[in-house]
């Protein structure tokens, strides 16, 4: 199906199964450990060796001598897999450094060697007597000194690197008043609970991995590619997903280990990433520094933005794309955007949710805040007054919808941000400094290609299958939602297969492109048998009526199961997207509130409440949208207060890798939270109407906790994290 209309009055619009806050389908499989992980499968191949990954030692140079010798000898080992026994590997397309690697070593923790053993404890024991001798290059881990000569880089090869309209430096010159400030967001881990794990198994040339991807197809593509065999000859498995955050995009050293150590042991292997190699050995959100200029008229119009953002990657990455928000976000006739890329030896470097989105507004809605205060203007009231209902690059380009303001209006109305003392630490609950913050949130819509089979069985159960996958956002459920609505089944008639790259190849999970592109998709199969259904019956599909488990047209009305008959029936297709993202800018938005309490003498920051307001299209699933959105504003607090990979620039790797020194949120951390969407269906995203919510519910919330932490203690950071250390050497400034 070609989505290349606004979307009409269809199906979807019955709102009798979409639209309900339906508990999850596989909510009883997660809660008794039925949904397993990846390295769980003990179904897959209950024959499965295990193996362990050795992770380098270096962060740039080369192998110089590998011994083996103890290590092949030590109790239970199959096989040791390097690059001499691997053969030439080639990189995969989605990958930055090969996931094997050696002589040559591109980052610390690279894969460098795979021991095989019958049991995990011998593989682990044996990986440890292998002796490996580097010659160690210099290498650049400091993002301040390489960005002093790095080049600007567009978003891809095809975009110019600066993005100009007007003048901004006259305007910028002229404008009354001013900002100009410096922020900071560090290297961060996506620490998903599941770590990267794959269980190989051949069968002759065929190779079936169970694992743990987002992107069935992208992963599929790019272990044929690496193995040097045909895509056809590769089966991915993946139903169930603990967690990706963007750090399962792509296969890893797990999924190509595992097969090359299959392959070589002759029977199946299972590998986990180990934890403390999961967060050099995978790819982590590279850090920021970020310039922000705004100028704005006594009226409190922005007249003048730029932002200009600098981060790293290894050879060959990409920038972390963090002034895009800015080109869409806010008017104002004068603006320039600007990305620069350094080269790092540090780890890979790429997507987290919300890339470019999330660690861009940590910056720019810091300094609309910023501004808003040398205006002498509510921060609520200085947003509003700079929406723009077009694209503020074109102007002749409309958003497809737009309720920023409604957004910031609700959520000032029920937050009570009237009670807020715009004087900042003028607010004291005992030893607490209180204060609120607001920001804006911003994620653009993205869709994908997606497809779906769906069939009826002649119980009348209809089954969907696609390689869609469910990273814990209610995937499962909003499939189920779509065929019962679509096919008039109740949602216990539908069953929902994911995560199989034998099924057709959907959008998978990433960029919040999931819940709308692959409900599209299963839409799209699902219109197609209902065609299917109605010709078999000889009904005139154009008046059909498909409801209570029955099709109806004019007088006859037959049972789905009866018409599926013996031999079922079925249907595959795929939502294909035209070109009307071009035609109007589609985005979600969101105005996130939040109240915090600064402890008066020791800095310490506790979050007292938060509260984000959404507008993203059709709301498919109040009840998982929500869960989305509040995990996400989770992981803001986690990105405002905690997380950091810090790097020891001596020997270029992250130091704090494992999950007690890389600080997350704990449910003690997070207070009442509550989310609101608002009413919105947008006909240009698909024909479910719907956008996504995953990354909306993060971006913005990181500054407007900054934003709550200055009005509480006075005290600006525009270094992330936000730590008491910060806040109490600013205070000696302030108090
Ligand atoms: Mo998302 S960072 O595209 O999984």
């Amino acid at each position: 199906m070609k989505f290349d209309q606004p979307a009409g009055q269809n199906p979807i619009d019955q709102l009798k199964v979409i639209g309900k806050p339906t508990n999850r389908i596989d909510g009883k499989f997660k809660t008794t450990g039925t949904a397993p992980y990846a390295y769980e499968r003990h179904d897959a191949a209950p024959d499965a060796a295990y193996g362990y990954v050795v992770g380098a030692g270096i962060a740039k140079g080369r192998i110089t001598a590998m011994d083996l010798t103890a290590a092949k000898a030590a109790p239970g080992v199959l096989a040791i897999v390097t690059a001499d026994t691997a053969g030439p590997l080639v990189k995969g397309d989605f990958n930055t450094a090969k996931l094997l690697g050696g002589p040559a070593i591109d980052h610390y923790h690279q894969a460098v060697a795979l021991v095989v053993a019958e049991t995990f404890e011998q593989a682990r024991a044996a990986a440890a007597l292998i002796r490996v001798d580097y010659a160690r290059d210099k290498g650049r881990f400091d993002l301040d000194t390489a960005l002093k000569t790095a080049p600007l880089k567009g978003d891809d090869d095809k975009a110019p690197p600066v993005h100009r309209v007007g003048d901004f430096e006259k305007a910028f010159a002229a404008a009354p008043i001013k900002l100009d400030a410096l922020y900071e967001t560090p290297d961060q881990s996506h620490a998903m609970m599941e770590p990267h794990a794959s269980i190989a198994s051949w069968a002759g040339d065929k190779l079936t991995l169970w694992t743990s991807n987002q992107m069935i197809a992208w992963g599929k593509g790019d272990v044929a590619k690496t193995l040097g065999i045909p895509k056809d000859d590769v089966r991915l498995i993946s139903p169930y997903i603990g967690g990706g955050f963007g750090g399962k995009l792509f296969v890893r050293a797990d999924a190509i280990l595992a097969a090359l150590g299959a392959k070589q042991a002759g029977r199946p292997v299972k590998v986990a990433l180990q934890r403390p190699l999961m967060i050099n050995n995978t790819t982590h959100r590279p850090a920021t520094r970020q310039r922000i200029r705004l100028g704005a008229g006594e009226d409190g119009k922005l007249t003048a933005i730029a932002h200009e953002s600098g981060s790293g990657d290894l050879p060959g990455g990409g920038p972390e794309t963090a002034v895009s928000q800015t080109r869409l976000l806010y008017a104002g006739a004068n603006r320039l955007t600007s990305m620069r890329l350094a080269v790092l030896d540090l780890p890979e470097g790429n997507a987290m949710r919300a890339p470019g989105e999330a660690p861009g507004l940590m910056a720019l809605e810091v300094a609309m805040d910023e501004m808003a205060e040398k205006l002498n203007m509510d921060p609520v009231q200085f947003r509003i007054v700079n929406d723009t209902q077009v694209d503020p690059e074109k102007p002749g380009r409309k958003f497809s919808q737009r309720q920023l303001v409604e957004c910031l209006r609700m959520g000032a109305d029920k937050f009570g941000w009237s009670q807020r003392n715009a004087k900042p630490r003028s607010v004291r609950d005992g030893r607490w400094l209180v204060g609120m913050g607001v920001a804006s949130g911003f994620r653009n819509n993205i869709t994908m290609k997606s497809g779906a089979r769906v069939g009826i069985d002649k119980k009348g159960m209809v089954t969907v299958a696609t390689d869609m996958t469910d990273i814990g956002t209610g995937t499962y459920t909003i499939i189920a939602q779509t065929a019962a609505e679509v096919m008039g089944v109740p949602l216990e008639k539908v069953n929902v297969l994911l995560g199989d790259s034998s099924f057709p190849v959907a959008a998978g999970s990433g960029g919040q492109w999931g819940a709308n592109s692959s409900t599209a998709g299963v839409y799209a199969a699902c219109m197609k048998l209902r065609e299917a259904v109605a010709q078999k019956l000889g009904f005139n599909s154009a008046d059909v009526e498909f409801a209570d488990g029955k099709v109806r047209s004019g007088n006859r009305s037959v049972p789905l199961a009866q018409a599926a008959g013996d031999a079922g029936l079925s249907a595959e297709d795929s939502i294909e997207f035209g070109d009307l993202a071009k035609k109007e800018q589609q985005s979600t938005f969101a105005g996130h509130f939040v109240e915090v309490g600064v402890d008066a003498y020791t800095g310490e920051i506790r979050i007292r409440r938060m509260l984000a307001v959404c507008a993203a299209g059709r709301i498919l699933n109040p009840k998982s949208a929500r869960s989305q959105v509040i995990g996400a504003m989770t992981m803001g607090v986690g990105a405002a207060l905690m997380e950091e990979l810090a790097i020891d620039k001596r020997f270029g790797f992250f130091v704090n890798h494992d999950l007690a020194s890389y600080e997350v949120p704990v449910h003690a951390d997070i207070p009442h939270q509550e989310v609101i969407f608002l009413e919105e269906v947008d006909p240009m995203s698909s024909p479910m109407k719907a956008k996504g919510v995953g990354e909306l519910g993060l971006c913005g919330v990181g500054a407007a906790i900054a934003n709550a932490i200055y009005n509480a203690s006075g005290v600006r950071i525009r270094e992330y994290p936000i730590t008491l250390d910060k806040v109490i050497a600013g205070t000696a400034m302030v108090a």
